[in-house]
């Protein structure tokens, strides 16, 4: 395999892309960074790939940014290197990505989490940013995406306690979709991942694209772009196909286009 801290395949409609470090919770130091986007963005290219599953191998999602790798940095090395660019490319990525969380998801682990599209953990597993423990703080979009996506005081909360946070409470706060038995959670996952991959695939694009614009934009910006990816699917067969499908009462046959 060409890559040396993840590990990627492919099967039924789905990309999987696994963080392969287990020996230290799958630490995410900068080649991994490089390995797990060019790996999003392969599959993104990749027509037999509909729906992209991130997960981890071990004990952990991922345990944080590789402290190891980063604790003899300068504050000009790190200006210059800017390597958090490179993890703005996960937020273009068009198809949908269903993280699949075990054990520990902390700080810049946490963050990559909160790059996908939805969140399927095991009961078992723990959220938190303990950068604060550290004498830093999140740097790879925490501060800003925990915010949008629970609201202010909670994300105080996470971000300046250092805490961790179990599934359950992750789950109340709308961090994550489902909270799974540990041993079911690739299965669940996957079941749902196949689910969204037998259905249109532009539709399934430019609803994610739109979802993304809610977070971004005005309600009133927002609504005219949701209302030209709306029209815009009118242009596909998929469209014909369904609905003269549901006329018929029969089952659609979708190309994707
Ligand atoms: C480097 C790490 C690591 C990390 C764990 N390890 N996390 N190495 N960077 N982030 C290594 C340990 O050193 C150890 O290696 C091995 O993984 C197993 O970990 P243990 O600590 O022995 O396991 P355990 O006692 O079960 O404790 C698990 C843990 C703890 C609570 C998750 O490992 C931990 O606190 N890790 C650091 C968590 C953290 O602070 N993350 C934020 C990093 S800053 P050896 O060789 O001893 O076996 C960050 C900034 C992001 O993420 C900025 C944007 C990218």
């Amino acid at each position: 395999s060409k890559h040396e801290y993840i590990a990627v395949s492919e099967r039924d409609g789905l990309g999987f892309i696994e963080l392969n470090r287990p020996k230290v919770l799958n630490a995410i130091n900068r080649p991994m960074v490089s390995e797990i986007v060019e790996a999003f963005e392969e599959f993104d290219r990749n027509d037999n790939v509909k729906v992209i599953i991130l997960s981890g191998k071990g004990r952990a999602f991922a345990a944080g940014a590789d402290i190891d790798e980063m604790s003899e940095d300068g504050a000009i090395d790190l200006e210059l290197l800017n390597q958090f660019t490179e993890w703005d490319r996960l937020a273009w990525i068009k198809k949908p990505i269903i993280g699949a969380v075990q054990g520990f998801a902390l700080g810049g682990g946490f963050e990559l989490a909160l790059c996908c599209d939805m969140l399927f953990a095991a009961e078992d597993a723990s959220f938190g940013f303990p950068e604060v423990n550290l004498g830093v703080m999140p740097g790879a979009g925490g501060t800003q995406r925990l915010t949008k996506l629970i609201g202010k005081s909670r994300a105080m909360e996470w971000l300046l306690s250092g805490d961790r946070f179990t599934a359950a409470q992750a789950l109340e706060w709308g961090v994550i979709n489902r909270a799974i038995a540990p041993e079911l959670l690739m299965e669940e996952t996957e079941k749902f991942a196949k689910k969204l991959a037998s259905k249109p695939s532009l539709s399934i694009r430019l609803i994610k694209e739109s979802v993304h614009k809610a977070v971004d934009y005005s309600l009133y910006e927002g609504m005219q772009y949701e209302r030209k990816n709306f029209y815009l699917l009118f242009a596909s067969e998929d469209q014909k196909e369904g609905m003269k499908a549901f006329v018929e009462k029969r089952k659609p046959h979708f190309k994707g286009k």
